[in-house]
């Protein structure tokens, strides 16, 4: 008996270690660091139109101010600290064998905090990107919070944000889409899942696997019916979430 207990022991073991779970974040998640959303109240599609500043025939019609909009975004996300929910994140590195955390966001909040594998589905505002033809084949690291439309690639072409606008493919989906399609947990937490291709993706996970969403305000969201609802803000959904986890862990 004491020899299949141990078996079951290290059967269980094996298995937490091999755990992968996946976050998938959105504006949110950067809002107690103090960046705005954009569909909350007051959120940045209050104050912007979206086919002016977001598109790229916003960049045909007018480069410069989609660089002022995107150089402003960037100014403040250098000003800015990731949050206790970003945190926590980091450290779900310490309980998980795997933890990716595919991100809707432009920051870099994630990265800061610890996060280690990172895949930004909307691009990185840190970096710029070709604004001619191939502009997915390098991408630039950006000096300071000011993008210059002097600012050229290579061949010649003006720099723009490394950002996916709206009507634009998103490149990463397909590697987004395979590490959720192999997750044990996935953890949504503050997106308004109204923007396709990426709230899709949250619809591919295993029917086994354990599936959460964290938002203050869930009950406002279009949330599928295999998933546990925490009404909470980011930093403390998070910890709580990651505590009830642990303490189940202990009483194992
Ligand atoms: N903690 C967690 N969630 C929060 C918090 C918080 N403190 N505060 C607000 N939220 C929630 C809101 O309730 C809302 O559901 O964050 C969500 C933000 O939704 P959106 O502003 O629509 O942001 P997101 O879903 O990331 O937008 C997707 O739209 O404009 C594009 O490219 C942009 O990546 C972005 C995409």
């Amino acid at each position: 008996m004491k020899n299949l207990e141990f078996r079951l022991e290290s059967y269980f073991c094996m298995y937490l270690q091999g755990m992968k779970i996946v976050i998938f974040s959105g504006a949110g998640m950067s809002a107690e660091s103090g960046v705005s959303t954009f569909r909350d109240s007051g959120g940045l599609w209050e104050k912007y139109s979206i086919e002016e500043v977001a598109t790229p025939q916003a960049w045909k019609r007018n480069p410069s101010l989609v660089q002022t909009f995107y150089n402003e975004r960037r100014k403040q996300i250098l000003e800015v600290e990731p949050n206790a929910g970003h945190r926590v994140i980091a450290e779900m590195e310490d309980f998980f064998e795997q933890v990716v955390v595919i991100t809707q966001n432009i920051d870099d909040l994630h990265e800061r905090a610890g996060s280690t594998a990172v895949m930004h589905l909307h691009g990185n505002i840190r970096m710029a990107k070709s604004s001619g033809p191939n502009s997915e084949k390098a991408y630039y690291p950006i000096e300071g919070w000011e993008l210059k439309m002097e600012d050229r690639c290579p061949d010649g072409y003006p720099l723009r944000p490394h950002v996916v606008w709206f009507g634009e493919e998103v490149p990463m989906l397909e590697r987004a889409q395979e590490e959720i399609e192999n997750c044990d947990k996935l953890i949504v937490v503050g997106s308004s899942l109204q923007v396709y291709p990426a709230a899709g993706l949250i619809h591919c996970a295993p029917r086994e696997a354990e599936k959460v969403i964290i938002d203050p305000n869930v009950h406002e969201l279009m949330v599928p019916g295999d998933f546990i609802s925490i009404n909470k803000g980011a930093g403390e959904g998070l910890a709580l979430w990651l505590s009830k986890y642990r303490e189940g862990e202990n009483e194992e």
